[in-house]
């Protein structure tokens, strides 16, 4: 039933406002981020209109193969470029995958069965992954290798580069030719995958992930950190970037895909799934009342320690080398 109207003399009540709802929005802008942050219908509508304006602007259908046929050349370019000013140190590692570190008590982080602990840092860049982690704990060995001859290098000529302690060398994780031969096939305690799954073009994840489970030993698990989907990077494309769903090319020639955790799950499929979530963060720009998300996707996979017959002759094939099957865009 309708109000009945006011009396001549008197202003009409205010209309009813969603008195909580103001309440939190004028909390979220009081200060600058939030951890956990929950998605709300409005950020899924305005990525959902994002993603699809991109999806009408792509890139045109002649140019797309060839980023991913020279994509180490783009990124030796990034590294001709940045060096090692471009990407942090990882500080997060120590609390997102404490794995990769010696017990809190002090105790050794060798093996139950003595021998030492070998990490695999896959698409290492300049190292701001390795270096950390040599330097908390010097008694593991760490193979560091990236498809870029280029970033090696800057690992190379990093002072804290010590061949007793660390190798690096060039390897294309998506290679048909599996494991790479600086390292024994299933030696590998931890694989460490930090933005680089997303650097792959999608078509290539079956064998990136085949050749991870080849260099793993069985128990041994992959940590996996990289973009979700509509992460504030993949939303701030515009026109002409989109190379296929979700996969895009940015201003420097290299690609990025954003993952949900189903698609997780799938490339991982072979593995234990030891923890595979989101991890939502809200950024926002008080001055101009913006928000904006941040969308990492976050896992760890373990091989198993016994295969199935079927896997098991899959990866046997595959370790013989048969064929099986701009900066503000970078992560923090
Ligand atoms: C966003 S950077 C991340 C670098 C490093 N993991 C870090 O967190 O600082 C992605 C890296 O993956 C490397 N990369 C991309 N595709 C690769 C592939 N197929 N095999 C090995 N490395 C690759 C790139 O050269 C680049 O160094």
């Amino acid at each position: 039933m309708e109000p009945p109207p006011p009396p001549p003399h008197q202003k009409p009540p205010p209309p009813k406002r969603a008195a909580g709802r103001n309440r939190a929005s004028a909390k979220v802008f009081s200060q600058n981020a939030w951890d956990n942050a929950e998605w709300t219908d409005d950020a899924e509508a305005n990525a959902r209109e994002k993603v699809g304006f991109q999806a009408q602007n792509p890139v045109p259908v002649d140019q797309r193969n060839v980023y991913s046929e020279c994509a180490n050349e783009f990124w030796d370019k990034f590294y001709s470029n940045h060096t090692n000013n471009f990407f942090m140190d990882r500080h997060w590692l120590r609390q997102e995958f404490p794995e990769l570190f010696k017990p809190i008590d002090g105790s050794s982080s060798t093996n139950p069965d003595g021998s030492r602990k070998t990490v695999f840092e896959i698409g290492c860049g300049a190292g701001n992954t390795a270096f950390p982690l040599l330097a908390e704990d010097p008694s593991m060995f760490v193979y560091a290798a990236d498809f870029s001859s280029t970033a090696v290098d800057v690992v190379k000529k990093n002072p804290a580069y010590d061949e007793s302690q660390c190798k690096a060398f060039v390897y294309d994780v998506t290679s048909k030719a599996g494991v790479p031969p600086e390292i024994p096939p299933g030696s590998v305690d931890i694989c460490v995958c930090i933005f680089v799954l997303s650097a792959l073009n999608p078509r290539d994840w079956e064998q990136a992930a085949s050749n991870i489970y080849n260099i793993l030993k069985p128990g041994g698990i992959c940590l996996f950190r990289d973009y979700g989907r509509y992460d504030m990077a993949q939303l701030r494309f515009k026109k002409g970037r989109l190379l296929d769903d979700n996969f895009y090319i940015r201003g420097d020639g290299t690609q990025v895909y954003f993952f949900t955790q189903d698609e997780v799950a799938k490339f991982f499929g072979r593995f234990e799934v030891v923890q595979n979530v989101v991890d939502r963060r809200l950024l926002v720009n008080r001055s101009r009342q913006i928000k904006m998300y941040r969308v990492w996707m976050q896992g760890k996979f373990r091989k198993p320690l016994v295969e199935s017959i079927e896997l098991s002759s899959v990866s046997n094939q595959n370790v013989e080398g048969d064929d099986f099957e701009a900066k503000e865009t970078y992560a923090s």
